[in-house]
């Protein structure tokens, strides 16, 4: 996983970590959330919403459209409903229900926290490349694992107890015994996948979570608060990656004034980096010449962030 501020490099390198991945010889999948579409930009394909694309031997890419999602999910919910109860049309009341509740951005979260976790619990891929939105919002999907696992936890509690109840019953009543308890399957169904989701992502031998960030005062600050934030949540932190670093080389060149200021400014920051992350820095990605797009650029950052 990929995370970080907005606009540091999330993308850039989640691309590049795929590309060097698949021509190691692994099978690759990078996939986002995004609903900005970012890894159609990059790879200059069309992605958004289209399942797996093949972007080259080994390699492809992903983006969730939420919104399609929803939809899937809510005639999921339908389909349910009417298997559970044996309907043929679902009563109105539970129509516009249901219509109200993919109003809430909770549906939204849960619809995308449902398509992570098929991607990821799938295991089609040797290596899962996760390309997260800014950082705030990363946290919430991190920590929706836990808050989903709790309730559910509660829930199927109550239904077990509820069943056991129902089985007295049954048996003061002299019944064969019940019917499987298709809500209680479900329950079950539903804690099973975030369970297994949960510990794939905060387990160290799977798992590694890379911080991006630049040489920048504010830039460090919001790392420094967000990497104890994320630590809460067991994600399991694998280093720290400097991109857009000026190439120091520029200094013995002829330079304007400004460019010589930002030099300065830059070396005092990662002074600061260093000092703060130390041994935690895996590797420093330079400011290219242009921005990055298309595989040819990809393989180039690939060289600096891999090597
Ligand atoms: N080392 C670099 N040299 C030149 N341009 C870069 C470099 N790294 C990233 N960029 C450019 O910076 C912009 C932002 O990068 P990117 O989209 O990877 O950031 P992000 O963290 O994914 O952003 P967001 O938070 O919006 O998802 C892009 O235009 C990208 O091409
Ligand atoms: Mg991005």
């Amino acid at each position: 996983m990929f995370g970080g501020k907005g606009g540091l490099g999330k993308t850039t390198f989640s691309a590049a970590a795929g590309y060097y991945l698949a021509q190691q010889g692994y099978k690759v999948l990078v996939f986002s959330v995004d609903p900005q579409a970012s890894l159609s930009d990059i790879f200059q394909r069309h992605i958004f919403g289209q399942g797996p694309v093949k972007i080259m031997d080994n390699l492809w890419a992903q983006e969730i459209d939420a919104d399609q999602r929803i939809k899937a999910y809510q005639d999921e919910i339908r389909q349910k409903i009417r298997d559970m109860y044996g309907f043929t049309d679902l009563p109105e009341e539970i129509e516009s229900y249901i219509r109200a509740a993919s109003a809430e951005p909770a549906m939204e979260e849960s619809a995308i926290f449902d398509a992570v976790v098929d991607i990821v619990v799938a295991g089609d891929y040797d290596y899962y490349i996760y390309d997260l939105v800014p950082l705030g919002h990363a946290l919430y999907y991190l920590s929706m694992a836990t808050v989903y696992d709790a309730w559910i936890g509660k829930i199927t509690a109550l239904r077990e107890q509820m069943r056991e109840y129902d089985q007295v019953a049954a048996h003061l009543r002299r019944d064969e015994g019940l019917d499987e308890d298709a809500i209680l399957g479900e329950l079950l169904y539903i804690k099973d996948r975030i369970q297994t989701s949960s510990r794939i992502l905060t387990d160290r031998q799977k798992t590694a979570f890379f911080f991006v960030l630049t040489p920048e005062e504010m830039i460090i600050q919001d790392t420094l608060k967000a990497a104890e934030l994320f630590s809460r949540f067991q994600v399991p932190l694998s280093g720290y990656l400097v991109n857009r670093v000026l190439p120091e080389e520029l200094k013995t060149q002829e330079i304007p004034e400004f460019l010589k200021h930002r030099l300065e400014m830059q070396e005092q920051y990662l002074a600061k980096i260093q000092q703060t992350f130390g041994d935690q820095i895996i590797t420093r990605v330079p400011e290219l010449e242009r921005d990055v797009t298309g595989l040819t650029m990809i393989s180039r950052v690939a060289d600096y962030l891999c090597k």
